[in-house]
């Protein structure tokens, strides 16, 4: 197995007037090389975040990251600058992480210069537009702004300057919310053609389940900060251990009326991830809920070969010996 990160119980907390708020707390995963971890789950679940620790966007609280076997927790300077290089990520909104005021070849081109890669022999202009090939953007479009391109166009613009320094690794976080629908299958399908070219890895943040499936070799689930469920993609689409990730796979609409899975509506209020107790963090609006699971947190342990799960009561209910109550 060739390991490119890992991440042990890696926390980051955020001090607020109203008290610690736990908005990544514990996570622990380790990816391979060339693959692709999706991690879903809905607003405010810690997603960004997760994404940000990792590439030292935002400072950690606790925990270790590993990259290429190194520990990168508290990088040094140089360390750091070698980072940058490798890991990158691409945003949202293409919009709103682009300089409007720069032309299309100026943004793709600023990280060349950063690292004043001239010095290095590489021609930037030579590299932006090979870049322009590398994402479908017409080389016509070098001198073009933002503003005068579509979302897609923008997007491409976005996984451009993300690869130009010829990183490793990528966090892509909502790459494709802001986009059409059928825009959104053009940029995964050049998202999928990268990786495979340039044996890219992924962490691949969203909380459209629809998109996940098709791009994830793995998929973890957060809820408030925490990993409650985590295995590979089929499986997961096949078989949900956690509660939670039954409820959101159940809202997924499908395409086929005469399917008559039932939708699992999430009631009940959402626990607070300020100075969280200790229980279950969706044992408020779990329709599986004991009394246990308001005394004590589950630990994500291993279910099944590969398949991780943090619930007290998953054989129970998978055995039927718990059952979901009416709300
Ligand atoms: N700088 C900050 N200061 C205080 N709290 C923050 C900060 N950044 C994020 N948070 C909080 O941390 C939690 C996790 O936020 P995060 O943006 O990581 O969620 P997310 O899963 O990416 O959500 P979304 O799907 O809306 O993008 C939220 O409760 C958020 O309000
Ligand atoms: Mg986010």
């Amino acid at each position: 197995m060739d390991t490119i990160l890992e991440v042990k119980d890696l926390k980051k907390y955020f001090s607020t007037p109203k008290g610690i708020l736990h908005a990544v707390d514990g996570i622990n995963f380790t990816l391979e090389r060339g693959k692709t971890l999706g991690v879903v789950g809905e607003s405010g679940c810690g997603k960004s975040t997760l994404g940000r620790v990792i590439l030292h966007l935002l400072d950690n609280t606790g925990g270790k990251i590993y990259f290429e076997g190194e520990d990168i927790t508290n990088p040094t300077k140089d360390q750091k600058k070698k980072l940058r290089q490798q890991m990158q990520m691409i945003f949202q909104d293409p919009y709103s992480s682009i300089n409007p005021r720069m032309t299309v070849s100026e943004i793709i081109g600023e990280p060349l210069k950063i690292y004043e890669m001239h010095k290095k022999g590489v021609s930037c202009d030579e590299e932006v537009a090979k870049l322009m090939d590398t994402v479908g953007l017409a080389r016509r479009l070098y001198n073009a702004y933002p503003h005068e391109l579509d979302g897609g166009r923008r997007q491409r613009i976005g996984i451009a300057r993300a690869l130009a320094l010829n990183p490793k690794f990528v966090v892509c976080d909502e790459p494709v919310s802001a986009l059409d629908v059928s825009i959104q299958a053009q940029i995964l399908n050049l998202m999928q053609d990268l990786q495979e070219e340039r044996k890219l890895t992924y962490i691949f943040i969203t909380h459209d389940m629809s998109v996940v499936k098709h791009i994830s070799n793995d998929i973890a689930v957060m809820y408030l900060g925490e990993m409650v469920e985590k295995c590979d993609a089929k499986e997961l689409f096949h078989t949900q251990l956690h509660p939670y990730t039954k409820a959101l796979l159940s809202a997924i609409p499908r395409p086929n009326i005469h399917d008559k899975t039932r939708r699992i509506l999430l009631r009940g209020e959402i626990s607070s991830p300020i100075d969280p107790e200790d229980r279950c963090r969706f044992c408020t609006r779990c329709v599986y809920a004991q009394e246990k699971c308001f005394q004590s947190e589950p630990q994500l342990e291993q279910a099944q070969p590969g398949h991780f799960v943090a619930c007290h009561y998953w054989r129970e209910i998978e055995e039927g010996k718990v059952k979901a109550q009416e709300v």
